[in-house]
């Protein structure tokens, strides 16, 4: 059941992401390669009887590597223009055990059995803090008892009083001087200030909270990216 006062997810995913000649170049641009993920989840069970649900599956980078690793793929995202591009790019490559659906997460509905494994990357941070905590429980109540979640995110990895010269820096060293290449100065500079980036040190309380133990954490070293294993718990009840 949908929370009362839920946001309209669309209306904070950012409107390139609504935009077909962004989703167009989309690829180009993130120049992500999938590959360290897949090993990492790999090394927690994921297989040929595994079930993973990614959600802001984007253009499908990883949900489209993943899929040959695993039984079914569910690949979730609230931009009707992201979910075409995929539904098109996993008929050319005939990935059929890919299933795309527009939703978001705090309005995905799940049918069957729990998952043993949740991918997300770059997409948490569309939502405030509190619909974060919802939406988290929403994907531990996904999972099954044991089950992963891999959460990648722009997330600050560092204190209050460092505030303004690391996020100086991180701009600095991260943009890209166009934007078919990367995330240009004015780009990262709209991340920070339109999107919902938080701390680690909140995110992390709101993760245990919804019903995960931290298996890692990797805030790598500009400060802004945070990558987890987390682990379902099996006791449901929140702390
Ligand atoms: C920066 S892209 C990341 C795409 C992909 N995960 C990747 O790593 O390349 C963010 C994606 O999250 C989607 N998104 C934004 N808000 C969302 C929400 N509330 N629920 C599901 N997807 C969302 C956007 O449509 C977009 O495809």
């Amino acid at each position: 059941m949908a929370l009362e006062g839920a946001p309209d997810e669309l209306s904070l995913a950012g409107p390139e992401h609504l935009d077909p000649a962004y989703v167009a170049g989309y690829e180009r641009k993130a120049q992500f390669d999938p590959t360290y993920d897949l090993v990492e989840l790999r090394s927690h069970g994921l297989g040929p009887a595994s079930t993973l649900v990614d959600f802001g599956s984007g253009t499908g980078t990883f949900a489209l590597a993943a899929a040959s690793h695993c039984r079914r793929v569910i690949a979730v995202d609230i931009s009707p223009a992201m979910v075409e591009a995929l539904r098109l790019k996993a008929a050319e490559q005939g990935a059929a055990n890919v299933d795309c659906v527009r939703a978001g997460f705090l309005t995905y509905e799940h049918e069957g059995a729990p998952v043993e494994f949740i991918y997300t990357r770059n997409a948490l941070h569309h939502l405030p803090d509190f619909w974060k905590g919802v939406a988290l429980r929403r994907l531990a109540a996904l999972l099954v008892p044991g089950g992963i979640l891999r959460l990648r995110d722009l997330v600050f990895s560092f204190g209050l009083d460092e505030a303004e010269t690391r996020i100086g820096a991180w701009i600095d060293a991260a943009a890209a001087e166009r934007s078919e290449d990367g995330w240009t100065r004015d780009e990262l500079e709209a991340h920070v200030r339109d999107e919902y980036s938080t701390y680690t040190w909140l995110l992390e309380p709101l993760l245990e909270r919804a019903g995960f133990e931290i298996v890692s954490a990797d805030y790598g070293t500009a400060g802004a990216y945070a990558a987890y294993v987390c682990r379902r718990r099996p006791d449901k009840r929140t702390p």
